[in-house]
């Protein structure tokens, strides 16, 4: 023990990867619980921007070992490239990388089927990253998944691959009126793509529970963040796994009791990219001037991210999904400049007031926020040493918060890098 679980209370890009990269400087252990390559997690370490897809944020530590879990769905070739992107700049990722076997593998047709149904969703797409993550996820559940496992014997893996395909060949060629993949060229290339990562797989359940058995800290890192979460985001506009608590469980194999606790990673105004229901979204100039000063585009597509005000209705269900008493709040330097400021702590809904965040993505869609107006700072935050000093009206914003949430501010980000932090207290117990 400790197991430090680490999630997003947004529709994610709250700065996950920042905060985990911090504190992974005191873990011995970063764990990936679910999600895929749609995430994008940047870290900013000496001006040197680097961003992990499958990869934990923990890797840039060199005594800090990292495992991605059965809950994440593995592409073979998104893990090779970004493991020889990193070891090409210095970085030893393979002594330190672990994958678990029981994790399923996000093969070349599952990102063909995402595209095509996105496609033949038309106006009311997703907005999904494109990746397959859906489609993975959607094998595992039909039980015709592989898993990471299964690429150590060649002739097992074939015969999956040839069984998953024969479900999706008319399904290609007769719904999807796509080229389905050639067999016996996938599966050559997936096999050639995992022999880096062959190595690697290992029983991801002992490797973390016996690292908590010896007392090592660990951190759980989440992807994406609770409002894109299948079961209690803006459904249908939500990603395929569980980003909230409940997923690290699920997606590592460690028992709840087992949970330290959760930090909850909340960026100073809200983003989303892709659709779905965003009741604070800022259309117009106001937005634009946030996507700029956030430099708000996607870590992972480049896509302009949609930007509006701090939605605490919507951060004080993830609060309550995950049982997250402390937070890190994000990005607070962007917000220097605009004032006044307006914050959103309940809706209009139905013709009556609620400080509750409803289900799903036709009740949010009919959700108007009522906002206050709060004063807002000029001065640049990036100097400021403590949360004691920050601008009065840049504590006044925190205390706003805090008092809504009813959740500690353990840390305040004021810049992408790492010395960019205000560590009220230390995370570890
Ligand atoms: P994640 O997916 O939650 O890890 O977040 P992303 O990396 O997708 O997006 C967060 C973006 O904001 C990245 O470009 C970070 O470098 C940057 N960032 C993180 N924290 C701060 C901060 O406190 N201030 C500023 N200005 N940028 C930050
Ligand atoms: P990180 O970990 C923000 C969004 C997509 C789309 C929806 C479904 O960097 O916070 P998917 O490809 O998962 O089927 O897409 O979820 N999405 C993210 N948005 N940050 C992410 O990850 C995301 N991962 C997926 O834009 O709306
Ligand atoms: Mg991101």
């Amino acid at each position: 023990m400790p197991l430090i679980g680490v999630v997003g209370c947004q529709w994610g890009d709250e700065g996950k990867g920042k905060i985990i990269d911090v504190l992974a400087n005191d873990m011995d252990l970063v764990a990936r619980y679910q999600g895929g390559h749609n995430a994008g997690h940047t870290v900013v370490v000496k001006g040197e921007q680097s961003i992990l897809h499958l990869i934990p944020s923990g890797i840039l530590h060199e005594n800090c070992r990292c495992l991605i879990g059965n809950g994440v769905v593995v592409s073979p070739a998104a893990l090779r490239e970004e493991i020889q992107f990193f070891e090409a700049r210095g970085i030893k990722v393979r002594e330190r990388l672990a994958i678990s076997e029981n994790a399923h593998l996000l093969l070349p047709y599952h990102a063909m089927l995402d595209q095509a149904q996105e496609r033949l969703r038309g106006a009311g797409k997703i907005g999904t990253t494109g990746r397959g993550i859906g489609a993975a996820y959607g094998d595992k559940v039909m039980r015709q998944g592989i898993h990471v496992g299964d690429l150590r014997v060649k002739d097992l893996f074939a015969a999956k691959v040839r069984n998953a395909l024969a479900y999706y060949k008319p399904i290609f060629a007769q719904i999807l009126d796509t080229a389905p993949p050639d067999e016996d060229d996938l599966i050559e290339e997936v096999w050639r793509e995992a022999d880096i990562l062959r190595p690697l797989i290992t029983d991801g359940v002992a490797l973390i529970n016996d690292a908590l058995d010896r007392n090592e800290r660990v951190l759980a890192e989440g992807a994406q963040g609770l409002h894109l979460d299948i079961d209690f985001g803006t459904y249908p506009y939500v990603t395929s796994s569980n980003p909230s608590a409940g997923g690290i469980c699920t997606g590592l194999g460690v028992g709840p009791t087992r949970i330290t606790k959760i930090i909850g990673v909340v960026k100073a105004y809200s983003t989303r990219v892709g659709e779905g229901p965003f009741p604070t979204e800022l259309i117009g100039t106001t937005g634009e001037r946030l996507r700029e000063a956030g430099n708000e585009y996607g870590a992972t597509t480049g896509r302009p991210r949609r930007c509006g005000w701090f939605d605490a209705v919507a951060v004080r269900r993830a609060i309550q999904v995950s049982a997250i008493k402390e937070i890190v709040i994000t990005k607070l330097d962007v917000l220097t400049g605009f004032d006044p400021l307006f914050y959103c702590d309940r809706y209009r809904l139905n013709g009556e007031t609620t400080e509750t965040f409803s289900f799903g993505a036709d009740l949010v869609s009919r959700a108007k926020p009522q906002l206050e107006e709060l004063p807002g700072w000029a001065e640049p935050l990036a100097e400021f040493k403590s949360r004691g000093e920050l601008p009065a009206n840049t504590r006044a914003y925190l205390d706003r918060i805090e008092k809504s949430l009813k959740a500690s501010i353990i840390g305040v980000s004021t810049g992408a890098g790492r010395e960019h932090m205000l560590l009220a207290r230390p995370v570890l117990p």
